[in-house]
């Protein structure tokens, strides 16, 4: 794709996960900017990118992103906290000069991290996060760009992702691996006061977290954040929120198959949606 000197025709915000957990974040995009239109993309048949290797989550983002840039979109959001830690930057730095300098792509570990002096007083986070995400250390070194005086404790929960996409997370057997996962953190930093939820599917067992969890240390996700870092960004770029069509419509598609992103989709949106196949 290159850049066109005719008029730019406005196009919908992209929205790209893995696979369903990123829309946990277009919920909350939606609540706060209501009126734009959205293209939110997941890449089922190929979820999840959390144990995959930098090479590989970086290959799969960069065709979603491509594959959403063809669609019309000029700025689009990795709500995928994998991609974000593991392609990103090589997108924005490699990949966009080449394809058409005016597009964006933003992530949504930046934004997160931006706000951690608001939600720690004892200047202890926790992360809880994918493998992928935790090996790549995006979030401590991100963090210590802009706030060096806090610690940042990572903790990875590999089976938290597969029993919420098998709609298992409020079961007894995720209580077993949440209680694990909560007591590796606290071992490893006890005077942690706030955890970050550093992956897009983990907003759905906060009421398991939240049972086994200290009542003294708070629980942040992801979700509001990124919607108001997104508003703010359209605000201080006007040129590109002119190139976002605004008529409050959201349409979905998925790699896999649209039964099966349907049925998964209302776990998470709690309602029922129309969804459309496409391959990359
Ligand atoms: N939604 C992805 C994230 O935020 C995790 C899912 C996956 O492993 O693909 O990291």
């Amino acid at each position: 794709m290159k850049p066109s000197n005719e008029a730019i025709k406005p196009g919908p915000i992209g929205i790209f996960d893995s696979g369903y957990g990123g829309l946990t974040i277009l919920e909350e995009i939606r609540k706060v900017m209501p009126g734009y239109d959205y293209i939110y993309l997941g890449d089922n048949a190929r979820t999840p990118y959390g144990t995959r290797s930098f090479d590989v989550v970086y290959q799969y983002t960069l065709e979603c992103v491509n594959k959403l840039f063809e669609m019309g979109c000029h700025l689009v959001i990795l709500a995928c906290n994998t991609a974000s830690a593991k392609a990103l930057r090589s997108i924005q730095q490699n990949d966009l000069p080449r394809i058409d300098p005016c597009r964006r792509v933003l992530g949504v570990i930046r934004p997160t991290v931006e706000m951690l002096d608001q939600v720690t007083q004892t200047k202890h986070v926790g992360i809880f996060a994918t493998p992928g995400t935790v090996q790549s250390d995006s979030y401590p070194i991100e963090a210590h760009k802009i706030f060096p005086d806090i610690r940042i404790t990572t903790e990875a929960c590999p089976m938290w992702v597969p029993l919420i996409e098998n709609n298992e997370h409020l079961s007894e057997g995720a209580a077993y691996f949440v209680q694990q996962n909560i007591r590796n953190l606290l071992k490893k930093d006890a005077q942690i006061d706030s955890i970050i939820l550093g992956c897009t599917h983990y907003p759905l067992i906060v009421p398991t977290i939240r049972r086994y969890l200290p009542t003294r240390i708070k629980i942040i996700s992801q979700g509001e954040i990124v919607a108001r870092s997104l508003k703010l960004y359209l605000e201080r770029h006007p040129e590109m929120d002119a190139k976002c069509t605004k008529n409050g419509v959201t349409s979905y598609f998925t790699t896999e198959s649209t039964e099966k992103f349907i049925h998964s989709a209302s776990i998470f949106l709690h309602t029922r949606i129309k969804a459309e196949r496409i391959s990359l």
